[in-house]
């Protein structure tokens, strides 16, 4: 068996039944300002507080005497099959909230069967990611940068390390203010104050990690970017609009996607020149505050579509469930940021994979008393040994 240590963080993680238990895990294990640009939104989060509860209010109605021995979730995501319809979206600096980071991310990906679009804003570079999952379908996400000789680079390297997909998330014209990390004084590189201190003392590998990163990316960063909302500014350009489209279309020869789209004539307008997918998508309420939440404006974008392009959303999908309910109000797919990150965060890639048959003899939840097979509670499953779960 291995060290106590990973002892305790199986036994919690075969505890955890939904992405609230991982969240839970994941705010008592990273330090708090980790914790908080991940989990926090913009303003009074009040978008992605609606996100959420926009699911909450979907009701179904299902169908019995139906012969439900053989589901297959599978489908096909820009003419690719998928093994669900889930893709992770690209969230920014994953190896701060783990040091196994977009890696880990990218093996759980491949092993699913789904797509994974890394961000502009990585922390390892995308032919690190390409090399350590080689079978997935890669993405690619790209901020318009200030200075498009950038951008053009970094599709460039994509390209040539086997990105199929071209992600452009177009609803960062500005910085959105995320109040937590105002707070928390959250900057890049990290500095010290007393509470980021008290978190790196207990957590010494994301502060190594952040400081290890991709030369290119972040050759913005010379000197220090300061908080996050100076380095989204310093960087991107708030002067894009649809015209870039155009030019998008001419340099990336692999299939676009626009992500962060939620008025119905912004989407007719980019679908008509030629992209292959949108993302109905308010950043998981990280950008604008009362932005409307994806999942009430997704049947109207779907009738104005039709099947003109693919149509997926993201914002507060927590569960199956969730993923149930957006495919059928006319998702193609969904999207999550914040479920996997939390479960990263839980316990990185090795026990979190999702996909681990159980131990022999292990019950993961008690019941009732005496057990619903009248079996008894299991012991604890064994730690893995490093890297067999992936
Ligand atoms: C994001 N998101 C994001 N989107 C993007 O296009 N580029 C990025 O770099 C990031 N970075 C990022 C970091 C973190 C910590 C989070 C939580 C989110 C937004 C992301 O792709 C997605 O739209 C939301 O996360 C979806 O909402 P849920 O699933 O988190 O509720």
């Amino acid at each position: 068996s291995g060290p106590p240590e990973l002892d305790a963080t199986a036994r919690r993680l075969a505890a955890a039944h939904d992405v609230e238990d991982l969240r839970r895990i994941a705010r008592r294990r990273t330090p708090a300002s980790v914790f908080d640009y991940v989990d926090g939104a913009a303003e009074t989060e009040s978008a992605d507080r609606r996100n959420v509860d926009a699911f909450g209010r979907v009701e179904f109605v299902p169908q019995v005497l139906r012969d439900v021995s053989s589901v297959d979730p599978s489908v096909r995501i820009l003419g690719k099959p998928a093994a669900m319809p889930l893709i992770f979206a690209p969230t920014g600096f994953t190896r701060m909230m783990h040091h196994e980071g977009e890696i880990a991310v990218a093996r759980v990906a491949e092993r699913v069967g789904v797509p994974y679009a890394i961000s502009t804003m990585g922390t390892t570079s995308p032919e690190d990611v390409a090399a350590a999952a080689p079978g997935s379908d890669r993405w690619f996400q790209l901020y318009m940068w200030r200075d498009r000789s950038a951008s053009q680079e970094l599709m460039a390297r994509a390209e040539d390390a086997g990105y199929t997909t071209l992600v452009l998330t177009v609803d960062v014209p500005v910085a959105g203010a995320r109040l937590r990390d105002l707070r928390s004084g959250m900057t890049l590189p990290p500095s010290l104050n007393a509470r980021s201190f008290a978190g790196i003392a207990r957590h010494p590998h994301w502060w190594i990690n952040v400081l290890t990163r991709d030369p290119l990316k972040f050759a913005a960063l010379e000197g220090g970017a300061g908080q996050f909302m100076e380095l989204t500014d310093r960087i991107l350009d708030p002067s894009v609009t649809s015209r870039d489209l155009d030019w998008l279309r001419q340099t990336w020869r692999g299939r676009i996607v626009v992500k962060g789209v939620l008025s119905v004539e912004g989407a007719r307008d980019i679908v008509d020149r030629g992209v292959d997918a949108i993302v109905v998508s308010n950043h998981g309420g990280r950008q604008l505050d009362r932005a409307v939440a994806p999942l009430d404006v997704l049947p109207d974008m779907r009738s104005a579509l039709q099947r003109d392009a693919e149509i997926y959303l993201d914002g507060g999908v927590r569960s199956g469930t969730d993923v149930a309910a957006a495919v059928a109000l006319g998702a193609d797919a969904v999207m999550i940021g914040r479920p996997y990150l939390y479960g990263l965060m839980a316990g990185g890639a090795r026990r979190t994979a999702g996909v681990r048959p159980l131990p022999a003899g292990f019950h993961p939840h008690p019941g009732p008393p005496g057990g619903w097979f009248g079996g008894r509670r299991g012991p604890s499953p064994p730690a893995p040994p490093d890297g067999t779960w992936l």
